[in-house]
């Protein structure tokens, strides 16, 4: 944390399912050790049930006491549930000062349109939409949804870049995880594409990772990478400005269409999505 706050790197991005809780609680002391001033925090409403009245207030009181602030700076609809009622709250939330800017995350781009009417009504902005996305993950930018954001002035922020390590150098032995054992089979797949990430890291003096992370930069996408170590957080930092080549954006995606490697899929969380009550 320190190093990204060193690094310019300001925005932190968090959620209570992400560690139970935890993560809120360690920001809070960090904010506090360094001077809170000039972080931008972004928190989340996870809606794994239905919507229930006050539900927002209650988990965003929880995540501002953790913080020890009165407001987030961007508070994002984590799941696309019960849309309207859960937006509603938000909204009454946002009026009241304890949230600064409105996004939906893991929204199709119906949902996101749905999203920026109930917003437009109450004369809100929607801020942005926080799906998965990197170079093996382009579903939200072959659909329209990307576009779309761009049109209406929403940022898109990606979240998996890095697939969970597996857009990493497969020269470069990592930490264990049970993810990566999964993901492993899909390297295999990937080998052109990696011939391509290394030619393009070399030219730029940069690393493989330093390519996914720029190139969605390069794409206006907003990356949140999960850095674990301070040197990720120095790397990322430089990776946003790096200026691909649209020949080299052009190479990295026809290899990584070619592989036919699929991580974790645009929409993996649907299945946590309720079904709209009769
Ligand atoms: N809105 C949502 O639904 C949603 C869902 C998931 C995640 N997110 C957000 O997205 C963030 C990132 O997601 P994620 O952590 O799951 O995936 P990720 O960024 O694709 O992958 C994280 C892994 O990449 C490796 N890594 C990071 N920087 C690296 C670098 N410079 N060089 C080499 N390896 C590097 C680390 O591996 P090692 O452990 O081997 O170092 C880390 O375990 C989360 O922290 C969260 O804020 C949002």
């Amino acid at each position: 944390m320190l190093e990204a706050k060193k690094q310019g790197l300001v925005i932190y991005d968090l959620a209570r399912d992400y560690g139970l809780g935890k993560a809120q609680k360690m920001f809070g002391k960090f904010a506090e050790e360094i001077g809170g001033e000039n972080i931008i925090i972004s928190a989340k409403y996870t809606p794994f049930t239905h919507y229930k009245k006050d539900c927002v207030r209650k988990s965003l009181a929880k995540d501002l006491a953790d913080f020890k602030r009165s407001y987030v700076d961007i508070y994002w609809l984590h799941l696309p549930t019960d849309i309207d009622q859960h937006l509603a709250e938000i909204i009454e939330l946002y009026k009241e000062g304890k949230i600064r800017n409105i996004g939906v995350s893991n929204f199709t781009l119906e949902e996101c349109r749905l999203s920026k009417r109930i917003l437009d009504k109450a004369g809100i902005q929607l801020y942005g939409v926080q799906n998965h996305y990197s170079l093996i993950s382009r579903e939200w930018e072959k659909n329209g949804l990307l576009d779309w954001c761009k049109e209406n002035g929403i940022s898109f922020w990606a979240w998996a870049v890095l697939e969970e390590g597996m857009l990493t150098d497969p020269r470069v032995k990592t930490k264990f995880s049970l993810m990566k054992f999964f993901m492993n089979r899909q390297k295999r797949k990937m080998r052109e594409l990696y011939k391509v990430m290394i030619a393009v890291a070399k030219r730029h003096d940069i690393t493989v990772p330093q390519v996914a992370e720029a190139y969605c930069a390069n794409k206006g996408v907003v990356p949140i990478c999960g850095c674990r170590k301070p040197k990720q957080v120095s790397e990322l930092a430089d990776a946003v400005n790096i200026k691909l080549t649209s020949g080299e954006i052009r190479k990295l995606e026809e290899a990584a269409d070619k592989s036919g490697a699929k991580v974790l899929g645009a929409d993996i969380f649907r299945m946590f999505v309720r079904k709209k009550r009769r």
